[in-house]
C-alpha cells in the first residue's frame, strides 16, 4: 500500500509518438487533480514512458527504476510505453513496479493509480482499437510546434522490428477527430503541427488518404505549417507527392526510411521495396518539390550483411544527399524473425560500419546546410537562445536556426540564412524597409 500520489512526473524515451503520449498522460493526470513535479526525484508518481525499439532503450528503463528506488523517496512507479506492452507482467516480477500500462491503455491511468494505492498490482496491456483518444481530456496546452498522432501501429512486419507487436496493427484515427484536435492545438498556441504515425502515410478514413487530411488542415486558420512522420516508401502515393507541390503550408521535408541500400538485405528485412524503387520515389518527390529536404533511417549490421552490401548503403546515401538521417546498429529484438537468423554480425564490425556510414551522412548534412546559405525563408521561433536577444527556431527544411530578434516564441520571422555551422544555421532577420 502506498499513499495516493499528489505530484507526478512523466519521462518519455524513444520516438515522437512517445513524446505525444507522454504529453497526453500529463494532461490526464493534471485533469485528475495531480500536480506536475519539477523532476522525477521529487515526484510521488513517476511514469516511465518507455521504448523497446533497441536493446539500449530497454536497459535504460531498468537502470532508471533502480535509480528511483535508491533515491530515498520510493515513489509509485508506472512503466508505460512499448516495454510495458512487450514485457508486461515480467516487469512487475523483475523490478517490482506498481503499474504497467501499454500504449493503447494509458487512458486508464487514474484507475490503475487507484488500484496501486489499494495495494493491487495494476497491469493493463489491452489493445482496444482507438478507445484511448475518446477517453482523454481535450487539448489545452501546446508548444509552437506540436505533435498530433493520427495513425498507430504497423502491418508491414519488417523482420527486425518490434513495432507490430508493441503498437499493434495499423489503425487510423477518424478525420473529424484529427481536425478537431488540430483546431484545439492551434487555439492553444500551436503554429506548426507534425502528424505522427508509425506509418503515417498509410493513414486513411474511407476514401480519404493523408493528402486529403493535409489539404483539410491547410484550411485551419492560424495553422502555418504541417509536417508528417514517419513514412513507408510503399505508401508514398501520387496524391501525397502532389500535395508537396500544391500545399504551401506543407513543409518541404520528407523522412523516408530505407534501412539499407542493398536489395538482398532489403529482401531479408522484408522491406517490400528495392533500392531502385526507393530512389524512383525520391525522384518523383523532387520533381514535385525541388527544394525538399530528405531524411532517412538506416540499420547497419543486419544479420548476414557483407561489407560489399554495406557499401551499397553508403553509395545510396551519397547518391541521395540526405539533409539529415538516423543510423543504428542492428539490435536483435526478442520475438522478431531476424533475431533467429544465422550470421549475426560481430560488435566491432557493426561499430566500424556505423562510423563509416555516419561519416558519409555527416558530409551529406553539411553539404545540404551549406547549400541553404543565402536562401531567404521563414523561421518558426521555438525557444530562447543562450545569448541575450537570441532566439532559436526551425527553417522549413527542419534546420535549427539561431538569430537575434525581438520576435516572441511562436512567431514566424522572415530571415536570410547567412552561415552554416555543424549543428545549426545563423539567420539575419529581414527588416522591412520603411515606406
Ligand atoms: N535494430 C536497430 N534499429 C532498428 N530500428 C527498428 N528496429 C531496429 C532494430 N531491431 C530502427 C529503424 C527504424 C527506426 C525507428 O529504428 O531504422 O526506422
Ligand atoms: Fe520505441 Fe518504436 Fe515504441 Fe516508438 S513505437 S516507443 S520508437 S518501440
Amino acid at each position: 500500500m502506498k499513499p495516493a500520489p499528489k505530484t507526478f512526473h512523466v519521462k518519455s524515451f524513444g520516438c515522437q509518438m512517445n513524446v505525444y503520449d507522454g504529453d497526453r498522460m500529463a494532461e490526464l493526470m493534471t485533469a485528475d487533480g495531480l500536480v506536475p513535479a519539477v523532476d522525477a526525484a521529487s515526484a510521488d508518481l513517476v511514469v516511465l514512458n518507455t521504448c523497446h525499439i533497441r536493446e539500449r532503450a530497454t536497459d535504460k528503463v531498468y537502470s532508471d527504476i533502480g535509480r528511483l528506488r535508491k533515491g530515498g523517496k520510493d515513489p509509485m512507479i508506472a512503466v508505460a510505453g512499448c516495454v510495458a506492452q512487450a514485457e508486461g507482467a515480467e516487469i512487475v516480477a523483475r523490478a517490482k513496479v506498481d503499474i504497467v500500462v501499454g500504449p493503447q491503455a494509458y487512458h486508464n491511468l487514474p484507475g490503475l493509480v487507484a488500484r496501486a494505492v489499494a495495494g493491487e498490482t495494476a497491469l493493463d496491456t489491452d489493445m482496444p482499437v482507438l478507445s484511448k483518444f475518446g477517453a482523454l481530456p481535450a487539448r489545452r496546452r501546446a508548444t509552437p510546434s506540436a505533435f498530433l498522432t493520427v495513425q498507430e501501429g504497423c502491418d508491414k512486419f519488417c523482420t527486425y522490428c518490434v513495432v507490430p507487436y508493441t503498437r499493434g496493427a495499423e489503425v487510423s484515427r477518424p478525420f473529424a477527430a484529427i481536425v478537431d484536435e488540430a483546431r484545439a492545438l492551434v487555439d492553444a498556441g500551436a503554429r506548426e503541427i507534425t502528424l505522427l504515425g508509425q506509418n503515417v502515410n498509410a493513414w486513411t478514413d474511407g476514401d480519404y488518404g493523408l493528402h486529403d487530411l493535409i489539404r483539410a488542415l491547410d484550411r485551419v486558420s492560424g495553422l502555418a505549417r504541417i509536417r508528417y512522420t514517419t513514412s513507408h516508401p510503399n505508401d508514398m502515393t501520387q496524391g501525397l507527392i502532389d500535395a508537396h507541390r500544391d500545399v504551401e503550408s506543407l513543409m518541404p521535408f520528407l523522412h523516408l526510411p530505407v534501412q539499407s541500400g542493398n536489395d538482398r538485405v532489403l529482401r531479408a528485412m522484408n522491406r517490400s521495396h528495392s533500392r531502385d524503387s526507393y530512389l524512383r520515389i525520391l525522384d518523383r518527390v523532387r520533381a514535385a518539390r525541388p527544394d525538399i529536404a530528405l531524411s532517412g533511417d538506416f540499420i547497419v549490421g543486419f544479420p548476414g550483411e557483407t561489407d560489399a552490401e554495406f557499401q551499397d548503403t553508403v553509395r545510396l546515401c551519397d547518391q541521395v544527399g540526405y539533409a539529415q538521417a538516423y543510423s543504428f546498429k542492428y539490435s536483435p529484438r526478442p520475438g522478431t524473425p531476424a533475431a533467429d537468423m544465422a550470421a549475426q554480425i560481430p560488435a566491432d564490425v557493426m561499430d566500424d560500419r556505423l562510423q563509416r556510414l555516419q561519416a558519409a551522412l555527416n558530409r551529406d548534412q553539411q553539404a545540404f546546410n551549406a547549400g541553404t546559405v543565402g536562401r531567404r525563408c521563414q523561421v518558426l521561433i521555438e525557444r530562447r537562445g543562450k545569448l541575450p536577444g537570441q532566439m532559436l527556431g526551425k527553417s522549413p527544411w527542419l534546420q535549427s536556426v539561431h538569430l537575434l530578434t525581438a520576435a516572441a516564441i511562436g512567431d514566424l520571422v522572415e530571415v536570410d540564412l547567412v552561415r552554416a555551422d555543424p549543428n545549426s544555421l545563423s539567420g539575419v532577420e529581414r527588416v522591412m524597409a520603411a515606406a
